[in-house]
């Protein structure tokens, strides 16, 4: 088993010889990759895919077929960790009994865990963090060689150079993610994720602009910038002045972004809804509890009050805005009457959505530690709070919706529905999921005719078609 447990390690290409050798490992295999967690490993994923085909590799459709298989994890909470760790689990006989298969954990799981997963799971063959993306290669030969490896280092942020995304991978898409920024220099005390994304760094605007453009050029029509914390975007610019710069892209529909912090949201953001018409009416604004005490426990830097000025001032900037929000139920300490104060708010600011979670202690974070001190609640009582705050955001999300029926709403098309793959399916500005019938192409604009609602769908006909 080799480690590489320092900060030396320096993105980058590999040498000529090594890539060649590379190469010639990996051509003809295949391999498969499972995405679990939020829109930064969506993002790593397709950069993965792209170094695989580089060198020589091709996708196998299912996990079973592959060569190569990847998990690409989230450790945010609890269960989708243990997800891997099961998963991995079931495929024990599969690897045993098939040709070389080989397994890779790679995201934040991985980044957690380090080598102690290596030594959980004995099949498993190779441990990588967000930062080792552009030695996968390097790392799949070397997986196919018959090594072990952990390879979790950070890189030195003067070294790194964030992968570019080719224009091919998001041909035949509507919208595309580009990543902004990675890590997170905030420290909620419930949160594992500045552990396994590390320190902040944001990534050029020249280099988002080239990939804007490159996604542009092969079809895309809806932007997405992605970063743990995009309030804080230092590449050259202000985010506000980055996502003005986007704007001016030809081409670009449409622009969205996530995750923004209340804490650094500010007036130029609020502003860039009131001049930039691409920029969509919707914003994720997490706001965690909406008591203070417990939001100071979780070491969120605002006060329900300071939170709620962030959303008038939202609100004047772009009437109609869209809102919505992650929610923890149980935190450790909270009471009843504290969560009451976060059903308030939420009936309060009245989201159009509002991701909700259980409390789940992450090792080795404040929260976890000081779970027992604060005090715990239980289990039940943590489902009874959140099911409570889900029937109220169900009721609220359907009033909503149900505010449409009748309407005309203006949708980019983005492909067949999942659900219903005679149908279409796309997103109205403010992001409400649309399935219709009609005959427009992806990547089109066009005008649905609301004809029933769900609290998390919208029905409806295409008009003129
Ligand atoms: N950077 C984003 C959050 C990313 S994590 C922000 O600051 O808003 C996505 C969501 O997962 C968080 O908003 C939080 O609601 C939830 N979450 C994170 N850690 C959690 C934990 N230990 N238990 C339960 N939910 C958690
Ligand atoms: Fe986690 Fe807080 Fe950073 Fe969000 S801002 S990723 S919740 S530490
Ligand atoms: Fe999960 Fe890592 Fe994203 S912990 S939420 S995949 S940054």
């Amino acid at each position: 088993m080799t480690t590489a447990e320092n900060d030396e390690a320096q993105s980058g290409t590999l040498s000529p010889e090594g890539g060649a050798r590379t190469e010639n490992e990996l051509a003809g295999r295949t391999f498969h990759i499972r995405t679990y967690g939020c829109q930064m490993n969506e993002y790593d994923s397709d950069r993965m895919a792209e170094a695989l085909k580089a060198a020589g590799m091709t996708e196998a459709a299912a996990l079973e077929e592959a060569d190569l298989v990847l998990l690409n994890t989230c450790a945010v909470r609890e269960k989708p960790s243990h997800k891997v760790v099961s998963l991995l689990g079931r495929f024990r006989p599969v690897r045993k009994n098939l040709r070389p298969q080989r397994f890779i954990v790679a995201g934040c799981v991985a980044q957690h865990m380090k080598d102690e997963l290596l030594n959980q799971v004995p099949w498993l063959d190779v441990v990588m963090g967000p930062d080792a993306i552009c030695r996968l290669p390097d790392l799949a030969a070397r997986a196919f060689r018959g090594e072990r490896i952990c390879d979790t280092s950070f890189a030195r942020p003067a070294g790194y150079r964030f992968p570019l995304a080719r224009p091919d991978t998001v041909r035949g898409r509507a919208s595309a993610m580009i990543t902004v920024m990675k890590g997170c220099n905030n420290a909620c005390t419930y949160c594992v994720v500045p552990r396994t994304r590390g320190r902040e760094l944001s990534r050029p605007f020249a280099e988002v602009l080239n990939e804007v453009r490159g996604a542009v050029s092969a079809g895309v029509r809806e932007i997405m910038l992605v970063g743990q914390n995009v309030n804080s975007y230092a590449g050259g610019c202000t985010f506000a002045e980055l996502i003005e710069k986007v704007h001016g892209v030809e081409g670009v529909q449409r622009i969205r972004f996530t995750t923004s912090n209340p804490q650094d949201l500010g007036q130029d953001l609020a502003d860039a809804f009131s001049r930039l018409p691409k920029l969509m009416p919707s914003f994720h604004l997490p706001v965690q509890s909406g008591c203070d005490r417990i939001l100071e426990r979780m070491r969120r830097r605002y006060t329900v009050k300071e939170y709620l000025a962030k959303v008038e001032m939202l609100r004047q900037a772009r009437p109609g805005i869209a809102l919505t929000t992650d929610i923890i139920a149980g935190f450790p300490g909270e009471t009843e009457a504290e969560f009451d104060e976060t059903v308030e708010l939420v009936r309060q600011v009245r989201y159009e959505n509002v991701y909700s979670f259980i409390f789940s202690p992450r090792e080795g974070t404040p929260a976890a530690l000081h779970e027992a001190e604060w005090g715990r609640v239980p289990h039940e009582e943590q489902v009874r709070r959140l099911e409570k705050l889900q029937t109220l955001v169900r009721d609220i999300s359907l009033e909503y919706a149900q505010a449409l029926v009748g309407r005309d709403v203006e949708v980019l098309v983005e492909g067949p529905s999942k659900t219903r793959p005679d149908r279409l399916v796309g997103h109205t500005p403010e992001n409400r999921t649309v399935n219709f019938q009609g005959t427009a192409s992806v990547g089109d604009l066009v005008l649905v005719h609301v004809e029933s609602a769900s609290s998390n769908a919208l029905t409806g006909r295409q008009k003129d078609s």
